[in-house]
């Protein structure tokens, strides 16, 4: 099965080019939103837990390390590399397989729980996602869906573009008749209505945490952006080098006036974290 890229939709060489930044700069600091959704969708040690679009292990390293048996997947060869490095040097375990979410190369009925952070949140067509992530669980497991919520309370990406705005005057950031796949769920109610459509009972969907992204400078912040996700990469793509570095200047300033006395800003975002249960009488 094939899926049509649009405008919206990062092809997997850029997720592949942003691997090594997301590795250092983003997947270490989700270990409390990972937790959060772990503990919500009732994880135990010994479950068999499947991550789907896992990046370099933001949620599939804590799952393992809190006993689950672990099968990590990603269309990106270069996330899914990274992860397995990660995952064998800390002797997890653990597994990684190349896989895209519309179409898991996986048996129906496999997992105690399901899992996507900030994965299938963001994908083109996110119905059949949920759709497969409930087919390849066991009846009477459950399926998480971790998503960030109000865009307009997303403090590192309002940092980020008021950062660029200083240095190349009439930068508009993402157009705003053109919605981001990577806020298709911000409204709790649809992330809902999503679970609840791809057949799921019993969903809930907690918006009680909110992500906290720790930085001690511009630099910092300036990587956790371009690492998390290839749009902010594209919006700069054509800065200057001497542009670049202005606007790493003013990340710099912004970040120290936010900091606490240790010297570090907390920048915070809604999130949505779903968890819905496969009816126990279901065939698959
Ligand atoms: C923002 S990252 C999240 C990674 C990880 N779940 C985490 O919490 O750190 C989004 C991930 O989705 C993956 N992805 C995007 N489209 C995908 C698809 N169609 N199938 C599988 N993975 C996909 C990307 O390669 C990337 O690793």
């Amino acid at each position: 099965m094939t899926h049509q890229q649009t405008a919206h939709t990062a092809p997997v060489e850029a997720w592949d080019a942003i691997a090594d930044r997301y590795d250092k700069h983003v997947a270490p600091g989700e270990a409390d939103v990972a937790a959060a959704g772990l503990r919500l969708a009732g994880l135990r040690p010994g479950d068999t837990f499947l991550d789907v679009a896992a990046g370099t292990g933001g949620l599939s390293l804590p799952a393992a390390r809190l006993g689950a048996t672990v099968l990590a997947t990603d269309w990106s060869p270069e996330m899914i590399d990274r992860f397995t490095a990660r995952a064998a040097a800390e002797g997890l375990d653990a597994e990684g397989r190349v896989m895209d979410c519309h179409e898991l190369d996986l048996p129906d009925g496999g997992y105690d729980v399901t899992g996507s952070q900030f994965g299938v949140m963001l994908v083109p067509d996110q119905a059949q996602a949920l759709r497969e992530m409930v087919r390849v669980t066991k009846p009477g497991g459950r399926v998480l869906v971790t998503a960030y919520g109000d865009p307009g309370e997303f403090e590192a990406l309002h940092f980020f573009i008021s950062a660029v705005q200083a240095v190349v005057p009439g930068f508009e950031g993402p157009a705003e008749d053109e919605p981001l796949l990577e806020f298709q769920v911000a409204d709790p109610d649809v992330l809902r209505q999503r679970l609840t459509d791809a057949g799921l009972t019993a969903v809930t969907v907690d918006t009680s945490h909110r992500e906290r992204v720790a930085v001690r400078t511009g630099r910092q912040l300036w990587d956790w952006a371009l690492g998390g996700n290839p749009v902010p990469g594209a919006l700069v793509a054509d800065l200057t080098d001497r542009q670049r570095d202005d606007v790493i200047g003013v990340l710099d300033g912004m970040v120290r006036e936010r900091s606490d006395s240790t010297g570090t800003a907390v920048l915070t975002a809604p999130l949505n974290i779903g968890v819905g249960t496969k009816p126990a009488h279901s065939k698959e």
